[in-house]
């Protein structure tokens, strides 16, 4: 256990390789690292069980999550996965997309797709689609955004679950984080390629109507006594009932 998580420690330090594509980077980062990918990221990525229940899944709804990793959040439907007319899981990373492959099996109505979620596209518009602590692993995340929203159909909802530092003037009613905070995070998980941004939850809210947005602070392994901030959003497309 012990030295499970020094390796995964040892992956971290070394950062995010170099590589010609952010595919070949992606491969190289996670591939020594996909087998003991679940257990760590349990203490690391706060909020997902949330996000999942607030996008309050339905019987015969069409869902998407982008750069799903494992398809470890699939765990959190419960019995209401069997439900679901389609789970669609997309990834750029072959090492983790078998992990989500062996998951799927047991879930007919479920599938882990290999693409770059800015530009792949579902035959059929989706009720629900959902990034969990991927846009900031997107060097083109407002693509991203851009190209999720237009995988849902009106009045459709797009969840995030992800790591963010505040803007210097955030928006009224919006948590503002001291300089040390929206200097430091950006620094340490950027050496991993994890770009914690101040834009991204403006762009959302640029985009699309608020349903439900809480900005927490949530533990980091290795790491005691700090915490790191996140956010969790659900917001509607235009349009629908
Ligand atoms: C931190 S992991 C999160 C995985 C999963 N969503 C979770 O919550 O455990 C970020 C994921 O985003 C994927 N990713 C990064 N860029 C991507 C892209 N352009 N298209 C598809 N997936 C991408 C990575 O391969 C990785 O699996």
């Amino acid at each position: 256990m012990l030295g499970s998580e020094l390796r995964i420690l040892w992956h971290l330090l070394r950062g995010l390789p170099p590589a010609a594509t952010h595919a070949e980077q992606l491969e190289r980062f996670y591939a020594p690292q996909a087998g003991r990918y679940d257990a760590f990221r349990e203490r690391l990525l706060n909020g997902r069980e949330n996000l999942v229940s607030k996008l309050n899944l339905r019987a015969g709804e069409r869902v998407i999550e982008l750069g799903a990793g494992t398809g470890r959040n699939a765990e959190y439907y419960g019995a209401q996965i069997l439900q679901l007319e389609a789970l669609t899981l997309v990834d750029l990373c072959p090492s983790l997309l078998a992990k989500a492959r062996e998951r799927v099996v047991k879930w007919p109505n479920a599938e882990a797709i290999e693409a770059d979620v800015t530009v792949w596209q579902p035959a059929l518009q989706a009720d629900k689609v959902y990034f969990s602590y991927a846009l900031t692993m997107i060097p083109d995340w407002f693509l991203a955004i851009d190209n999720a929203i237009k995988m849902l159909r009106p009045g459709g909802l797009l969840g995030v679950v992800d790591f963010y530092v505040s803007r210097n003037r955030p928006s009224s009613g919006l948590v503002r984080h001291p300089l040390w905070q929206r200097s430091f995070w950006p620094l340490w998980f950027g050496h991993d390629g994890v770009n914690l941004s101040p834009d991204h939850l403006p762009y959302l809210r640029s985009k699309l109507v608020t349903v439900e947005l809480e900005e927490h602070l949530g533990g980091v392994p290795f790491l005691p006594g700090l915490k790191v901030p996140y956010y969790v959003f659900v917001g509607r497309k235009a349009g629908g009932d």
